[in-house]
C-alpha cells in the first residue's frame, strides 16, 4: 500500500488555479522530489498535503486514511512532519534547547514528567545533533548557526517526531554548494526510517537523492514516476527548458 496518495488535487485562489487535478504517490522508505518552475504550484501542493491549506477539490490519503480535511496536528499524529521555507527555530535559545523543545512539543505530558524522562530525552537530542553534525554546537545560540546549520537543525526538529513522511520545502535554498552536498549526505540515512517529499529548485541535487520525481508546470503534473524515466521525458525537458 502506498504511504501518500494524492488524487485530483485542485486549489483555486480567486481567479487563479494554482493546482489542477494533481495526482501523485509516495511509497514507504522512498525519496520523492517535487520540481517545476517558479509559481508552478509546488508549495501549494505541499501545503495541501500538510494541511496548511485546504484544497478546492481532490483527496489526500496517508496510510490509506483520508486526511484531506484533517487539521495539521491530526496529520502530525498520523505520521507527517514538515519544514517550510520559513525558519521555525528560536534564535535566542541554544541549539540543544531548540531540539529538546521540539521533542517535548508533541507530547505535553513529557514536559510534566520531564524529570523522569530527562535521561532518555537527552539521549535522543544528542543522537539527532550528532547525526546532523551539530553536537559540538549544542550550547551555541541557534541564531548564530550558519544558514545551512539552521536548516539542518530544523530538519532534525522535524525528524524528532519520528514521522513516516517528512515534507521539506526547498531546504537547500540559499545554501553554498558545499552545504548543499552535505545536505544530500545528511538526508540519505533517513530513508531507513521514513519517506521524504522534497521540493527543490536544483534538478541536479534532487535527481541524485530521489528515487522518484513529480514535475509540475502551471499547476499541472507533467510527469510522475521513477527519476530516470521522468528526467528523460521530453515533456519535462520542455517545461524545464522553456522556463529556464
Ligand atoms: N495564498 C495565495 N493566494 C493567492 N495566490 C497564491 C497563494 N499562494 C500561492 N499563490 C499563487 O499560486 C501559484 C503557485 O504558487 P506556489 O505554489 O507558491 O508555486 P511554487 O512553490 O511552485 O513556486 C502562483 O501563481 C502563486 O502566486
Ligand atoms: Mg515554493
Amino acid at each position: 500500500m502506498s504511504l501518500l496518495e494524492v488524487r485530483g488535487l485542485t486549489k483555486i485562489y480567486g481567479s487563479l488555479t494554482a493546482l489542477k487535478d494533481a495526482r501523485m504517490t509516495v511509497t514507504g522508505n522512498e525519496f520523492h522530489g517535487l520540481i517545476g518552475p517558479n509559481g508552478s504550484g509546488k508549495s501549494t501542493l505541499l501545503k495541501c498535503i500538510a494541511g496548511a491549506e485546504l484544497p478546492s477539490g481532490g483527496t489526500v490519503h496517508l496510510s490509506g486514511r483520508d486526511i484531506t480535511r484533517a487539521t495539521p496536528p491530526e496529520r502530525s499524529r498520523a505520521g507527517m512532519s514538515l519544514k517550510f521555507q520559513i525558519t521555525a527555530i528560536l534564535p535566542q535559545l541554544s541549539v540543544y534547547d531548540n531540539l529538546l523543545l521540539a521533542l517535548q512539543a508533541h507530547d505535553p505530558m513529557l514536559a510534566l514528567i520531564a524529570s523522569r524522562t530527562r535521561g532518555r530525552l537527552h539521549d535522543e537530542v544528542m543522537e539527532l545533533l550528532t547525526r546532523f553534525g551539530l553536537a559540538d554546537r549544542r550550547d551555541q545560540l541557534a541564531g548564530f548557526l550558519s544558514h545551512g546549520q539552521q536548516q539542518w537543525l530544523e530538519i532534525a526538529m522535524a525528524l524528532s517526531r519520528k514521522p513516516k513522511l517528512l515534507l521539506l520545502d526547498e531546504p537547500t535554498a540559499g545554501m553554498s554548494p558545499q552545504e548543499r552536498r552535505a545536505t544530500g549526505d545528511l538526508l540519505g540515512p533517513i530513508k531507513a526510517r521514513c519517506s521524504l517529499l522534497i521540493v527543490e529548485h536544483d534538478l541536479d541535487f534532487i535527481k541524485d537523492i530521489c528515487d522518484s520525481l513529480t514535475v509540475l508546470d502551471q499547476g499541472e503534473v507533467v510527469a510522475s514516476g521513477r527519476t530516470d524515466d521522468v528526467q528523460n521525458d521530453p515533456r519535462v525537458k520542455e517545461a524545464y527548458l522553456a522556463h529556464g
